[in-house]
């Protein structure tokens, strides 16, 4: 038995700061995709994907949402395996940065480094864009702003460490030189050079001392390693870099990274000299696709324009997802994606191209022949046709997959479903069905259908692999491999079809747009609605205030006195808390959905004391209790002791 040939393809590795949206998906699909076309094709493909759980982006939405950065991550990983499933993403390995053994790697990769003076000790003078984790020079900003984003950025200025990717520039530029396959599409590679490599590469800061939400920089704990470092180190430890030496060996260099155009930057400058400091051959390909638009506007959380996957798969299959989102977007530019176009198509080329000639030649074979596929032996010029248009088909469609040029491919196979469809048309199976005489040509025109259909099941099958199986199930005939796609007449004479259920139902598409958008909206009030955009997290959360504002507020102990609901208000509970004057206060609370009536009373509470009062529905409050919300849970605070009412709180 011969050895098949690895083939190791990674995702980018997601950040776990909210759930991920049709872009993201669409990466995780395309790999999904080119692993199952290469192992139907003889390869041993090994897909990694996974999360980034790191870096001051990470740790600033768990402050947002009210909890510790692990337990936010732990949540965000499990939904998106989740995700993956229902999405039937066939990955072999899901890393997530925070695996003890892959912090140990990272640990040790960082120490190798220094060790043989690669990383040195300095001090960083610039500014930081949070939300794309990136360093930039005073030069480098646009207006002030990041130039990847356009948002705010910070500036900075700590002890830090730094790597000699000076030192790889001369390298790099050959590496674009020699190897035009490295990064494609290949408009790209002058992006890179003229904006970066040309200009002279400066060594890049690969540690933070400001938080510690990150892997300890090995020999000086007051450091976290840069989260970009500890992301791509991901690469090479989910396929065993520090445990799996077999395993390594036997999946690196990566065959491709597919990844948006967003980090191009990361994963062919940096990526590359991290890995030529660390004497590891680099990966093959880096493949860049474009970005997916949402009604033609960068999606947003903050503009609540964002498409979840988990709506389409739900009402459409999942096999409508990949192949729409293969087929509609050229891999490598911008698309746009439209909630109408996903019904036109489905409609167009599910329904009416695909469906309808899986129904018509079932449904023939079954008025005809009593679903028993015959071979003929009566020919005419169009079977030729249909014949050699079906090798062609098989041969520009692996031509075109190999080349990462799905959306093509798919309109290879299509283009081939309406010649077949358009054979029915000419040889008019429904006129020969009525003349006994004309029984044996019938017979060559529905075999041919049924081959015809065969081929594209085998053809689709690492897009759309339900769909495979159903039609071979409805044809009657086993799986044969996808190389048999090749082969005309493979179909076995005495098969026997069934028609069965419609692959595909016609879409009534104005009534679908509102049941999709209901889902979708339903998903982002659950998901963002106690959220805040990035840009707002960094003005609440981290906006530094002066010790005297901070003594501004007056915080003190309460005892809950009594609750009561509020006359004019189904939300409102009235309570009277005792905080240590003459007389209780009245405080006005809208926790009725998390406490009942009497939870509270005789508990401590933290009560903001000089909070200017303010009426709610007639009633005037004189104060406002503290609490911690995350999503959909709410907890009031308390003290730890029994304190006395008034006591301060600072
Ligand atoms: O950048 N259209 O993670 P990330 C198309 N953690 N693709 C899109 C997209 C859109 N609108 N939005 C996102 C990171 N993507 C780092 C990666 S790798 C070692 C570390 C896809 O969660 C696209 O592939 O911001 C992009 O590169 C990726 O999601 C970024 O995901
Ligand atoms: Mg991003």
């Amino acid at each position: 038995m011969t050895e098949k040939k690895p083939y190791y393809i990674t995702t980018p590795i997601y950040y776990p700061n909210s759930n991920l949206h049709i872009g993201n998906t669409y990466t995780s699909i395309i790999a999904d995709v080119l692993k199952r076309y290469k192992n139907l094709n003889g390869y041993d493909a090994y897909l990694v994907t996974g999360t980034d759980e790191h870096g001051q982006k990470i740790m600033r939405s768990a402050i947002a949402h009210g909890t510790s950065p692990q337990k936010f991550v732990d949540i965000i990983a499990d939904e998106t395996k989740e995700l993956w499933k229902k999405l039937e993403i066939d990955y072999d390995t899901f890393i997530r940065s925070t695996e003890a053994q892959h912090e140990e790697d990272v640990k040790n990769i960082f120490k190798k480094l220094y060790d043989q003076g690669d990383i040195y000790k300095g001090e960083y003078k610039g500014y930081y864009c949070t939300p794309c984790e990136t360093f930039w020079t005073e030069s480098q900003l646009v207006d002030g702003k990041c130039p990847d984003c356009g948002r705010d950025v910070e500036y900075q200025e700590e002890e830090s460490y730094f790597f000699r990717l000076s030192k790889y520039e001369d390298r790099l530029k050959e590496l674009f030189k020699n190897n035009p396959e490295f990064l494609e599409p290949q408009f790209r590679q002058k992006e890179m050079l003229n904006n970066f490599i040309d200009k002279g590469l400066s060594d890049l800061s690969v540690t933070r001392n400001s938080f510690d939400w990150g892997v300890d920089v090995p020999f000086d704990n007051e450091h976290v390693v840069y989260v970009w470092i500890d992301a791509l180190s991901c690469y090479l430890t989910a396929i065993g870099y520090g445990d799996n030496p077999k395993r390594f060996e036997k999946y690196w260099p990566a065959s491709v990274h597919l990844i948006g155009k967003d980090i191009v930057r990361f994963h062919t400058i940096i990526w590359p000299a991290l890995l030529m400091a660390l004497d590891l051959p680099l990966p093959e390909k880096v493949f860049a696709h474009g970005w997916i638009l949402f009604d033609n506007d960068k999606m947003s959380k903050s503009k609540g324009n964002i498409m979840y996957p988990e709506p389409l798969v739900e009402l459409y299959g999942v096999d409508a997802l990949k192949y729409f989102v293969l087929r509609e977007f050229n891999f490598g530019s911008d698309g746009n994606f439209s909630s109408k176009k996903y019904m036109e198509r489905y409609n167009s080329d599910l329904v009416n191209d695909l469906g309808n000639l899986v129904s018509r030649t079932t449904s023939m074979i079954d008025k005809y022949n009593g679903g028993i596929v015959k071979k003929g032996s009566e020919f005419d010029h169009f079977d030729d046709e249909l014949k050699d248009l079906a090798a062609k088909t098989y041969n520009d469609y692996t031509e075109q997959m190999d080349s990462f040029e799905f959306n093509e491919a798919l309109q290879t196979v299509w283009t081939f479903i309406r010649r077949a469809n358009k054979y029915v048309d000419e040889t008019e199976p429904w006129i020969l069905g009525r003349d006994e005489n004309k029984k044996d040509r019938l017979n060559t025109v529905l075999y041919n259908l049924a081959e015809s259909i065969r081929i594209v099941a085998q053809l689709i099958e690492p897009v759309m692999k339900n769909t495979t199986k159903e039609i071979l199930a409805k044809l009657g005939t086993d799986n044969k491999g996808f190389a048999s796609a090749s082969k005309f007449g493979l179909i076995e004479e005495g098969a026997s079809v069934t028609k069965g259920n419609n692959l595909f139902d016609r879409l009534d598409v104005e009534e679908e747009l509102v049941k999709l958008h209901d889902k979708n909206n339903e998903l982002i009030k659950k998901r963002l609605g106690n959220t805040k955009d990035d840009d707002e997290i960094k003005e609440d959360q981290v906006a530094e205030i002066s010790y005297e504002d901070f003594a501004k507020l007056d915080l003190v102990v309460g005892k809950v006195l009594s609750c009561e609901d509020h006359p004019d208000a189904d939300k409102l509970y009235v309570f009277k808390v005792d905080i240590g004057e003459d007389r209780p206060r009245t405080i006005i609370s809208g926790i009725k959905k998390w406490y009942d009536m009497d939870d509270l009373v005789g508990k401590n509470v933290i009560v903001v004391k000089n909070l200017a009062p303010r009426k709610m529905r007639g009633i005037e409050s004189e104060g406002m209790m503290l609490a911690a919300d995350y999503k959909d849970e709410l907890s009031m605070l308390t003290t730890l002791k029994d304190m006395k009412p008034g006591s301060k709180v600072s």
